[in-house]
Order: structure tokens, then C-alpha cells, then sequence
């Protein structure tokens, strides 16, 4: 009697089972902004206590943690690839052009995720570490905040070419800069407002050099200060500021500078150089909150670059190496 009852169960518990596997399953096939609201309630508090101390540190990091998210987007996607370590046996992007003796705040990336692995083992990818760390860096630099999407998964590999192809180089015009942003979904205006992202952070003097050595569209007497700090030879690690301003506050002071032609990078005054950026650039210049809001939309266009989702890829233990 009693064993024939559960026989009689058995398709049903089957069919929960399924309707159960089939919910989790719509759950993980997209992004979401509660993605870890019950498996890592913590996730938020976390990474914003590390983001403001490793500020706290250093303001840099902030600026150094935005761009690693960008350079991750744009490399098959918002997939933790960045943050791969090469060995004996693996390549990974950290050697490509635009990203080595470049990207920095790996460091605190461990951090962030050491503490995570804490409180919820193997639950948040480091993608979504990355763009939740951009997005508190921006704001605790004194900048707008959004909503951030979760649910990215990490990749098990990564790709040099694709990092050397995808991320635009600072002699890019703005044809080129242009068909990146095309490449990866985003439109002219987001290319304009994620540009702004240069209102914070340092270049290196060999990054600029060829810019205040060839071009014509630049200030005299910036290109006099910067011609002093960055020789024709040498110095190639000097640091300065892509907001020659105010390097350590997300403000619009970037557009600004470029409607003086004071643009640090060749590709920077490209955004401002008779062409039909410039009435986006002098609407930004003018209206902080114009600038922040088309910020926001574009950085969560960002972060939506092809994630992987559902059983694709993995959590990594440590976001330098897959499992
Ligand atoms: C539009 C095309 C872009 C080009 C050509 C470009 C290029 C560069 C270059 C060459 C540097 C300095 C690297 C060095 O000297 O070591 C830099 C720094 C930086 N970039 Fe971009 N970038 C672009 C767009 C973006 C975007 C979309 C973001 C973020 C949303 C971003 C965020 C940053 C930040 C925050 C820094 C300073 C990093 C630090 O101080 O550690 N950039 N970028
Ligand atoms: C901040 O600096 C201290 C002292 O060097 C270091 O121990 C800590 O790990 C740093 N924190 C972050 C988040 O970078
Ligand atoms: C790496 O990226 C390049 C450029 O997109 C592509 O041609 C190549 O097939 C990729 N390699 C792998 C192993 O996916
Ligand atoms: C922009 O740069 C590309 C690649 O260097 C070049 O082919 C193209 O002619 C340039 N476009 C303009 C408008 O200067
Ligand atoms: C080398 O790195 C790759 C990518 O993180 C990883 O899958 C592999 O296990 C690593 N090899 C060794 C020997 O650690």
C-alpha cells in the first residue's frame, strides 16, 4: 500500500524536479540585478567596503578598476578573461599592447574576491566583481551610480589577438574608435560618454608621447608642460593625468579640457576635432548630468556585452586562473 502511493509520486516528483530546474535555468539565462540575492546577500557590502578602502589606499585604484572592466567587455564579452594569468602553458591577455606595464588593481580584485570566497564559496564570477567594482569606483570618485546587472560567468580561456584587435589604441582616429565601439554593440554616443571614463586616471608618458610630439590640434602651452615631464627619449613610465585638472574626481572636466584642446591622448581630442562628436562633447562640458546620465546607460550597455550565462563557463576559486 504505502509503496505503491510513492510509485504514484514518483512521475510527480519528477515533473517538480524538472518545473524546478527549468525556473533556475530562467533565472541564470539573462541578467539581473538581484542575481545573488539569496545565494551571496554580502556581495554588494563587500566589494564596496574593498573599493573604498583600496581608494582609500590609493585614489587611483578606482580609475585602474573601471578600465579593467572595460578592457574585459570589449575581449568576447564581460567574462573575467582580463584577469587570467599566463603560465608555462597558457597565454592570456595580460601581455597584449594595450593592457601590459598598463592595467593595475589586479591586487585588490584578489582582495575582493578572497573576501567573497568567504562568505559565499564559488558563487560570484570575478566578471561581476569587475563591474561591480567599476561602477562603486565611479561613484566614490564622486561620480553617478546605477543599478549593475549580475549573472556573468567566467571563461575558461582567454585571447591575446582579440585583446591586441578589440581594444582601441590611443593613435585611433575617430573612425576607428568609431567601428570599435560598432564591433561591440555601442553606438557613437556611447563611445562620446564612455570616453568621459578618462575624466579619471593617468596615462604614461609613452602613451602620450606621439600625440604632443606630432599633433597640431593640441594647446601650446599644455603641450609645453607636458613636452618638459616627457622627453622624446626616456621617462616612458612618467605619469599624467588624463584629467590634467582633477585626475581623482568623476567629473566633466574631461570635456572640457578637449573643447581647449587639451586632450591628453591623440584619441582623446579626436572626440573634439571638427567632426560630428563635438556638439555631444559641448553638451557634456555643459550639463554634468546630461553626462552622467548617458554615463549610466552606456556603462550598463557595456557590462551587457556577451556574458556568458546559465552552465556556460565557470565561478572561478581565483580570478587569475581557471579551474
Ligand atoms: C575610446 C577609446 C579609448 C582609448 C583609445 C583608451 C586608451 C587609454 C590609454 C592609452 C590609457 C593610458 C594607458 C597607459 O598609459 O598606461 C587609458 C587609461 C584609462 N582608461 Fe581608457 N581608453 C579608451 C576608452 C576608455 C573607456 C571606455 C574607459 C572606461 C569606461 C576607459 C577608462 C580608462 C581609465 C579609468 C584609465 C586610467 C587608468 C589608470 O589610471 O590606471 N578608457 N585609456
Ligand atoms: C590597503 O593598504 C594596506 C596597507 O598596505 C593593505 O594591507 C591592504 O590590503 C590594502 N587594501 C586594499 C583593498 O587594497
Ligand atoms: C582569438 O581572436 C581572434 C580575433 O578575433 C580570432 O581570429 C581567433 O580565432 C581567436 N582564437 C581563439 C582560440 O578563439
Ligand atoms: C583613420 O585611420 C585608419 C587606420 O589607420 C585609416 O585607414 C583611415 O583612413 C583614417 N581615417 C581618417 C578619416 O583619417
Ligand atoms: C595555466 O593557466 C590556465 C588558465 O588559467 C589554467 O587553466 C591552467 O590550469 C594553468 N596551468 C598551470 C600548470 O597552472
Amino acid at each position: 500500500m504505502a509503496s505503491s502511493s510513492i510509485k504514484c509520486f514518483i512521475p510527480y516528483i519528477f515533473m517538480l524536479i524538472l518545473c524546478h530546474f527549468n525556473v533556475i535555468q530562467a533565472r541564470n539565462d539573462q541578467l539581473s540585478t538581484d542575481f545573488y540575492y539569496y545565494t551571496c546577500p554580502k556581495v554588494f557590502d563587500i566589494v564596496r567596503d574593498t573599493v573604498v578602502e583600496a581608494i582609500k589606499n590609493e585614489t587611483r585604484n578606482g580609475a585602474s578598476l573601471l578600465r579593467l572592466h572595460f578592457h574585459d567587455c570589449f575581449v568576447n564579452g564581460c567574462d573575467g578573461s582580463v584577469l587570467l594569468d599566463d603560465n608555462a602553458t597558457f597565454t592570456g591577455e595580460k601581455t597584449s599592447f594595450p593592457n601590459k606595464n598598463s592595467l593595475r588593481a589586479f591586487d585588490v580584485v584578489d582582495i575582493i574576491k578572497a573576501r567573497l570566497e568567504k562568505a559565499c564559496p564559488l558563487v560570484v564570477s570575478c566578471a561581476d566583481i569587475l563591474a561591480i567594482a567599476a561602477r562603486d569606483s565611479v561613484y566614490h570618485l564622486g561620480g553617478p551610480t546605477w543599478e549593475v546587472k549580475l549573472g556573468r560567468r567566467d571563461s575558461l580561456s582567454a585571447n591575446i589577438t582579440a585583446a591586441n584587435i578589440f581594444i582601441p589604441a590611443p593613435s585611433s582616429n575617430i573612425s576607428v574608435l568609431k567601428s570599435n565601439f560598432h564591433d561591440v554593440g555601442l553606438s557613437f554616443k556611447d563611445l562620446v560618454a564612455l570616453s568621459g571614463a578618462h575624466t579619471i586616471g593617468y596615462a604614461r608618458c609613452a602613451t602620450f608621447r606621439p600625440r604632443i610630439y606630432n599633433d597640431h590640434n593640441i594647446s601650446p602651452p599644455f603641450v609645453e608642460t607636458l613636452k618638459s615631464k616627457c622627453p622624446q627619449v626616456g621617462n616612458d613610465d612618467v605619469l599624467q593625468g588624463l584629467d590634467l585638472r582633477t585626475p581623482s574626481h568623476f567629473d566633466n572636466y574631461y570635456y572640457k579640457n578637449l573643447l581647449t584642446k587639451k586632450g591628453l591622448l591623440h584619441s582623446d581630442q579626436e572626440i573634439y576635432n571638427s567632426n560630428k562628436a563635438d556638439p555631444i562633447v559641448r553638451k557634456f562640458s555643459r550639463d554634468l548630468s546630461k553626462f552622467y546620465r548617458s554615463f549610466e546607460k552606456a556603462m550598463i550597455k557595456m557590462g551587457d556585452i556577451s556574458p556568458l550565462l546559465g552552465t556556460q563557463g565557470e565561478i572561478r576559486e581565483n580570478c587569475r586562473k581557471s579551474r
